[in-house]
């Protein structure tokens, strides 16, 4: 259970290194920090928590589908979008879900946590970890990443339509997981969420904890056919978000022009960083449209795992990626796109590192 994705600062604290001196690399989440007036919002939710929560979440949920431009009916909020994910498992039981790998590891847990086989469909590195043609697989439900987690790859929208209609036409469920699409530039951002009415097995996937950085909120949501969110609705545990979490998110749902400001930040902060990186000679790294990107150690002398240890001393975490089906072991990491002060740190500390390396 420990330490099973990014952000786990808390094995550093145990080793005595205070939160203040911790640069964290290894979660993904808005460089920008929550919007400013999160706190006073916060402090009003703290009211919240002498109620039970509207089990119907109807504000936040109203909140949700005004910023989707969807029916309230459609919208389904979550304990986080881990949670939603363990949700959708639980309800389909799939004996087969074929998942677009290497991605985000809770999809091939959460199939396998309800007795499923997991087939993975290879996003090839040779090709950029860009999708190929659809495949046929036999499964139930499929899960892919867009933009895709840990590479950093938007799923090019034809190809997507295309992998969606071939699902619709073998009856399989298909789950696509933005929870990273807040971050992606106007041009290439293709949402989902417009072709529910398209599509009625598709579902939609989003987080609030990654796009306004409040992770320890836990708020994410997911958007489909009204039958589906009923059905999910039925088999989630009650108040599966705490009245202050939801009080939160019915304001964060409307801050629309923060959003518009992050991505613009992140476009420039990634460019700075993807120039720097370009001129470690020990580095391979892979064009990301999202707020992270993914590295492969070109040489024999440094390994992932390794690395990271030696830019924990230093305070910097890093996320290696040996858990991810389909990236070769100890040879990728990622790292977030953070303000360039931070991403100025990580880069003075790689530097020194592959200097003294050998
Ligand atoms: C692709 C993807 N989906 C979902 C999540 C979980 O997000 P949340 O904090 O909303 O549960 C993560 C977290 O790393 C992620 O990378």
């Amino acid at each position: 259970m420990r330490g099973r994705h990014g952000g786990n600062i808390w094995s550093l604290l145990e080793k005595g290194i205070s939160p203040a001196e911790i640069l964290d690399f290894s979660v993904d989440l808005n460089p920008l920090g929550p919007p400013p007036g999160w706190e006073a919002v916060l402090r009003e939710g703290l009211q919240e928590a002498v109620l039970y929560p509207d089990p119907a979440y109807r504000d936040l949920r109203q909140a949700i589908a005004a910023a989707e431009g969807i029916s309230p009916d459609r919208v389904l909020p979550g304990n986080g979008t881990a949670d939603l994910i363990h949700l959708i498992t639980r309800w389909i039981k799939p004996e087969r879900a074929a998942v677009a790998v290497p991605t985000f590891t809770e999809y091939e847990r959460a199939v396998r946590a309800d007795g499923g086989e997991v087939i993975p469909c290879p996003l090839q590195e040779q090709n950029g970890f860009l999708p190929g043609p659809a495949p046929e697989t036999g499964a139930q439900l499929l899960f892919l990443c867009n933009p895709n987690n840990p590479t950093g790859r938007i799923w090019p929208r034809d190809r997507l339509l295309e992998w969606l209609v071939s699902c619709d036409r073998q009856g399989i469920t298909a789950v696509v997981d933005e929870a990273y699409m807040d971050f992606v530039e106007d041009d290439l951002r293709v949402s989902a969420v417009g072709w529910l009415d398209r599509f009625p097995r598709l579902i939609v996937l989003r987080s609030m904890t990654k796009s306004f950085a409040v992770p320890g909120l836990r708020l994410g949501y997911l958007a489909a056919s009204e039958t589906i969110v009923s059905e999910l609705g039925g088999i989630q545990p009650p108040w599966p978000v705490n009245g202050s979490a939801a009080l939160a998110g019915r304001w964060l749902a409307g801050q629309k022009g923060y959003l518009e400001e992050s991505r613009r930040s992140i476009r420039i902060f990634r460019q700075g960083l993807w120039e720097q990186l370009q001129k470690l000679p020990d580095l391979r790294c892979v064009p990301s449209e999202a707020n992270f990107i993914l590295c492969r150690l070109a040489g024999p002398v440094w390994g992932a795992r390794r690395l990271a240890a030696a830019l924990a001393e230093r305070g910097i975490l890093i996320r290696t990626c040996d858990d991810f089906t389909g990236l070769e072991e100890d040879r990728f990491f990622r790292i977030a796109v953070r303000r360039p002060e931070q991403n100025e740190r990580l880069l003075r500390a790689l530097k020194e590192i592959f200097g003294h390396a050998g």
